[in-house]
């Protein structure tokens, strides 16, 4: 069947997304239809019921980015704008989380703070748990997670209680990212009986709270958290969002809960090609990251931010994690411009060969600390002792006696520092910078290119936020026209549409 053609049609009336739009088409059998597109708001977009829950208008997250990079001033210009925004908690000191919290808190915005699993450093995802508890932190985005914690329960269960009208009330939400089923499954079933047992016998639940505990999914949300910046599996979203949405209908039966288990999508969204494919899959909300640090609200350097303006698609690449070294998981990063991927690929390959530093090559050893330490071993070694004395003296003793330890705390030394020398834009080190980044920002770049966006110094977190929104909505609303078999007229294909949402619908 040939396609019908679109006899009228108004630019203004298909951009303005709040109307319903009319058109009327001529078939090839030359039959004339007055057709309606409804209107599509991009609050629309996703799960209403969810926004309405947690108090936001529209379906979209900044995700947490570790070390602040998801900033205060980040969520709050997210909350203000309808949005949500999660503090990224993720290595800073338990001081610098708890100013955090006062401040949102201040903020009057609606916001959430990151629990990350802490492997290295069970006492701090403790000491963090108890701090939103104490200080009424209501929403936390839980990730990194291989299995659930003592501390995470403890969270979501504090005050779960019977409403007036027999309604399970539990006052502390989790949303929790995973990119891998066996945790989907484990965040939407309810906690696990023997972490709400050791609850009951501290003292932090009654018996009745047990029982209702039992009723509830630890995380009534989940992220899909597909190919991204940082941490990731490198999972496609395309695979991953289908398999977790059904997971979410398969426990939603087993389980009965009177609450709707909802499913999110986040990795690699920065265009509204994108958002609006998250949207037609039934993302409840999306998700995003890299983009938001190349914003101006990130707490990164301006030096990072340039970078990440001039990111193109295939500029990212796998490099070692700092904090899960030694197990040799990976982060996604920023390549171009910095030789950080390369240098702790090296270092990694050398901790596997090598049964401390005594036996690397001398001349090895030398290059490492001309070129990548820029200092001695013994002087590296002991700055990172002193650390280690006040943070975590257990460390110190395991590497005075095994040697494999110490070389792997010398390397991870360099992994962390590489994330703060780009964090400060130190000046001497950009070749070092450690820049946690994923295909989003190029797509990002390409979309944005000849526009205003194009600046980083233009980049906003709100603005990306709503021409994200704004393109997916029409977008889909250009999909209403085209799968019933009508063709858009030049002007209203995605391209110029862009142009325009950015010159006209933004600034
Ligand atoms: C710089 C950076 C730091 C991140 N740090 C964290 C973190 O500490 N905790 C976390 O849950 N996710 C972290 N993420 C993941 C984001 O919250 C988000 O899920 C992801 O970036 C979305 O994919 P995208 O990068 O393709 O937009 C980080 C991402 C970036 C880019």
């Amino acid at each position: 069947m040939k396609p019908s053609t679109l006899d009228n049609v108004v630019l203004e009336q298909f951009l303005n997304v709040t109307v319903p739009l009319q058109v009327t088409v001529t078939g090839s059998d030359a039959v004339t239809r007055t057709l309606e597109i409804p209107p599509l708001p991009p609050e629309q977009l996703g799960d209403q019921q969810f926004c309405r829950e947690i108090g936001i208008r529209y379906p979209y997250i900044g995700g947490s980015m570790a070390k602040g990079i998801s900033s205060v001033a980040m969520a709050e210009e997210l909350g203000k704008a309808g949005m949500l925004g999660f503090f990224g908690a993720a290595g800073l000191p338990y001081q610098t989380v708890e100013a955090a919290v006062a401040q949102l808190a201040a903020a009057g915005v609606p916001y959430g703070f990151n629990l990350i699993h802490s492997p290295q450093e069970p006492d701090l995802e403790a000491a963090l748990a108890n701090l939103y508890i104490e200080k009424k932190v209501r929403l936390v985005e839980a990730s990194a997670f291989l299995a659930l914690t003592l501390p995470l329960v403890r969270y979501r269960t504090h005050g779960i209680h019977r409403s007036e009208d027999g309604a399970v009330v539990t006052p502390n939400r989790i949303i929790a990212k995973v990119s891998r089923e066996e945790l989907a499954e484990r965040f939407f079933s309810p906690p696990p009986d023997k972490f709400l047992q050791q609850l009951f016998k501290e003292g932090a639940l009654t018996a009745e709270q047990v029982s209702l505990a039992a009723t509830i999914p630890m995380a009534q949300e989940i992220t899909a958290e597909a190919d991204s910046g940082g941490h990731t599996d490198n999972r496609p979203a395309m695979a991953l969002f289908p398999t977790i949405a059904s997971l979410a209908h398969r426990l939603q039966k087993k389980y009965a809960y009177p609450v709707q288990l909802r499913v999110g999508l986040a990795g690699g969204i920065a265009t509204p090609t994108a958002a609006a494919a998250a949207f037609a899959m039934g993302a409840a909300y999306i998700m995003t990251g890299s983009v938001n640090q190349a914003c101006v609200e990130s707490g990164t350097s301006d030096a990072v931010r340039k970078m990440l303006a001039a990111t193109r698609q295939a500029d990212v690449t796998m490099a070692p994690a700092a904090d899960m070294f030694e197990m040799g998981v990976n982060v996604q990063v920023l390549k171009r411009g910095t030789m950080f991927p390369m240098r702790a690929a090296r270092l990694y390959e050398l901790y596997r060969t090598y049964d401390g530093i005594e036996s690397i090559p001398p001349a090895e050893r030398e290059k490492l600390e001309k070129s990548v330490f820029q200092a001695t071993f013994t002087d590296i070694w002991r700055d990172t002792r002193q650390f280690f004395l006040t943070r975590d003296p257990r460390q110190v003793e395991r590497a005075e006696r095994e040697p494999k330890h110490l070389m792997a705390l010398l390397f991870r030394w360099y992994l962390g520092q590489a994330a703060h020398w780009a964090k400060d834009g130190a000046a001497n080190r950009t070749m070092d910078y450690q820049i946690w980044c994923g295909p989003a920002m190029g797509t990002f770049n390409e979309w944005t290119a000849g526009s205003f966006l194009e600046a980083p110094e233009q980049r906003r977190v709100a603005t990306v936020a709503r021409a994200l929104l704004y393109g997916a909505a029409l977008v889909t609303r250009g999909n209403f026209i085209r799968f019933q078999n009508i063709r858009l007229p030049a002007a209203f294909t995605i391209e110029p549409l862009e142009d325009r949402l950015i010159k006209e619908y933004l600034p």
